[in-house]
């Protein structure tokens, strides 16, 4: 074992021993602090809260109001078992028609049917992860690379570039037009690359975006196809948040952008969607992710590359009876928008009044935070100060900006869509508490009644309210002195 341990760098592959994954980064790192120390409400109220998942939980009642239903739909039930064999010896990679056709369905239905999609360019992966992996082999050699506006989902940096090769180049995008991509932008990325010879096959983006919770206007999509046709390069658009806008302006998808033939010329075999039910249903853990592309060649390539990422033929089972299900899949999609839409207002109200600004928007499952007034200067490194503050002392689990790429420090990402309503409440009551504590330490520093030298501690605080310093924040027992001075 000693002997493997210290010749592991030479036993095993260069991607084995890298760090193409990117688990050093504090993205994950704030998950592993919530894995060792998780809050729960009565056994650890003390504990890390989970702020850093983008998960949808918001409704699994009706889902679970569903199976109940149709127990039909399972074939681990009385009523399902006698589809037992038959599915669980499909192996077909095309995937069972009854699924592509629901999941075909279930996508038009929630760009509000404006477009449709054909079941047979349907390709299954595991989860968007596989998704954009696969699409990435099929697109790619190592070294090429993707543009992507920034902020981006951190994932991506795994997903497309670990074990393809493959460069993902940011196109920057800041507060000053709410990180909105530009032309400008995007040939600033386009040139920087091809003075350092490296080749772009593509430009990818989120819509709704992960972090931002914004979606991109019709206009500004014309644009981007306009963009990525001139430079005959490809188009990824990640529309795996399509159903969770919850409020105007509507979700415009790729989709619908390149069926206006007249108004936009376009060629189609640039054009590709990843989709998931991760975000939309809420079922990461079923790993359905999809690949819809346009391009017949890009259709048959991943779909030979799929047999590495099949999604379950139980699963598949599952999900064809459930989203075909019209009643349920339009109840669905309305509640969990309405729920969203709440959960929203019920984050940025509160935050809103200790000071605390989001970036408006009207999708996703989390806030862009901005915490920038809070930064002892305006650096990544004093990001980084404030991240490590929120995390060992607030005990909230929230994604820093860095890890987004995103060019101006002070950022947060905060998820807002897990079950649990206390938890929801002393997360707020924790923020609370500390941006008060933040403010009393700096009117004390105004006034001058401190030594610079002199290391003050939060629990020696008084803090005018009483309620303000509940049982639940940690921050009652915790020095939280680093950001501050
Ligand atoms: C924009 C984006 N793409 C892809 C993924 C990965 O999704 P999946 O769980 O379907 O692999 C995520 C997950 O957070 C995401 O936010």
């Amino acid at each position: 074992m000693g002997f493997m341990n210290s010749n592991a760098k030479h036993l095993l592959s260069k991607i084995a021993t890298g760090n193409g994954h990117g688990e050093n980064s504090p993205y994950f790192d704030g998950w592993k602090a919530f894995e060792s120390n998780p809050f729960h409400p009565t056994k650890n109220p003390q504990g890390v809260i989970q702020m850093g998942l983008a998960e949808n939980q918001l409704c699994f009642d009706l889902v679970q109001e569903w199976i109940l239903k149709n127990p039909q739909a399972s074939i681990c039930t009385p009523e399902g078992v006698y589809d037992f064999s038959e599915i669980a010896v499909f192996q077909d990679y095309h995937g069972l028609p009854e699924f592509r056709n629901a999941v075909a369905k279930f996508m038009a239905k929630v760009r509000g049917n404006r477009v449709r999609f054909d079941p047979d360019r349907i390709v299954m992966s595991g989860g968007a992860t596989g998704a954009h992996e696969t699409i990435a082999f099929c697109l790619a050699d190592p070294g090429e690379a993707f543009l992507v506006p920034t902020p981006y989902y951190p994932g991506f940096d795994r997903d497309l570039r670990w074990r393809t090769g493959v460069q993902l180049l940011p196109v920057t995008c800041e507060s000053p037009n709410n990180f909105k991509v530009t032309r400008k932008a995007l040939e600033a990325a386009y040139e920087s690359a091809q003075e350092k010879n490296i080749r772009v096959k593509g430009l990818l983006i989120t819509n709704p975006s992960n972090p931002l919770g914004t979606i991109l206007d019709k206009q500004t999509l014309r644009e981007l196809v306009s963009f990525i046709n001139e430079k005959s390069i490809h188009l990824i658009c990640d529309e795996i948040y399509a159903a969770t806008v919850f409020s105007q302006p509507d979700f415009v998808s790729i989709s619908e952008v390149i069926e206006e033939e007249k108004e936009i010329a376009c060629n189609r075999d640039l054009i590709h969607i990843v989709y998931s039910l991760s975000k939309d249903m809420g079922f990461p853990g079923f790993r359905v992710g999809i690949i819809y592309s346009y391009n017949d060649a890009v259709v048959q390539c991943c779909r030979k590359m799929s047999s590495f990422g099949l999604v379950s033929s139980q699963t598949q089972h599952l999900l064809a009876s459930m989203l075909s299900d019209d009643v349920f899949v339009d109840r669905f999609i309305a509640e969990s928008s309405k729920r969203l839409e709440k959960r929203y207002q019920d984050f940025t109200f509160p935050l809103a009044q200790v000071g605390i600004n989001c970036l408006k928007s009207n999708a996703g499952l989390f806030l862009w935070m901005d915490l920038r007034h809070l930064l002892k200067n305006q650096t990544p490194e004093a990001e980084m100060e404030l991240w490590k503050v929120i995390i060992d002392e607030v005990k909230l689990n929230v994604s820093p900006g860095d890890s987004f790429h995103c060019s101006e420090p002070g950022w947060f990402r905060v998820c807002l869509a897990q079950k649990g309503q206390s938890r929801r409440r002393v997360a707020l009551t924790r923020i609370r508490t500390f941006v008060h504590q933040n403010k009393e330490v700096k009117n004390r520093l105004k006034r001058k009644c401190w030594n610079s030298n002199l290391r003050l501690s939060f629990s020696s605080l008084r803090v005018d309210h009483d309620n303000m310093m509940s049982p639940h924040s940690p921050m009652a027992q915790s020095p939280l002195v680093r950001a501050m001075n």
